[in-house]
């Protein structure tokens, strides 16, 4: 029997083939400032970037613990706590998007990766296991309150280094919007009745009000 003449089916496509397995050295080390004109002091700009990926680090454990709170709520409120969790997640993401953007602009590196991110956060590490619901807004509370106490400082510190862009991310974007996440999660830990009203409490209002006229 005749053999088939062979087919070489990889011929003349050199150069659509992809070059894969690449290596070379990073373009800029993490730390350092490639600068950009935009009329800022490579102090300046370094000053900002180590505060900003500071507040990245600790936004994304924020967001990530949403997601975990999310996922794992349990109890009569759960409907409504699943649905809030997810939108102050994507809330959260959004401003992760935001910090990492304006210190890519400033000529910094932003910190990208889970395991940079766990290095850097000063938000306390959560169990993997389930919490209960008021146990996971408290949790949530205190990581609002660590970020709030960072980006006020770092604010400040922005707008007396004459970084306006920098001021204006932390307070209009960063405070602010961790401020109204705050309110709405702090609602849910006051403790008032949900049918009855109690009654023991509206008893002891006109002892209150007496003491109050008497003087
Ligand atoms: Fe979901």
């Amino acid at each position: 029997m005749p053999k088939e003449p062979r087919i070489n089916h990889q011929a003349g496509t050199e150069r659509a083939r992809p070059l894969l397995h690449q290596h070379a050295r990073e373009i800029q080390p993490y730390g350092k400032i490639a600068k950009l004109p935009i009329a800022l002091d490579e102090s300046v700009c370094a000053l900002s970037v180590d505060n900003l990926n500071q507040v990245l680090a600790d936004t994304i454990t924020l967001r990530d613990l949403y997601k975990k709170h999310h996922w794992q709520a349990a109890g009569h409120t759960f409907y409504q706590i699943h649905l809030l969790f997810d939108k102050h997640y994507e809330e959260q993401n959004e401003l992760v998007d935001t910090i990492a953007e304006r210190i890519q602009s400033l000529g910094g590196i932003s910190l990208a990766m889970a395991a940079d991110v766990a290095e850097t956060t000063i938000i306390p590490r959560p169990p993997r296991g389930r919490e209960e619901v008021p146990v996971q807004i408290s949790r949530l509370l205190e990581a609002h309150e660590f970020l709030l106490k960072e980006a006020r400082t770092m604010a400040k510190q922005a707008s007396e280094s004459g970084d306006d862009g920098t001021n204006d991310v932390l307070v209009s974007d960063i405070i602010r919007t961790n401020e109204l996440q705050v309110w709405f999660l702090a609602e849910h830990l006051v403790d008032v009745p949900l049918v009855r009203a109690d009654e023991s409490s509206s008893e002891k209002e006109p002892a209150k009000s007496k003491s109050a006229s008497a003087r």
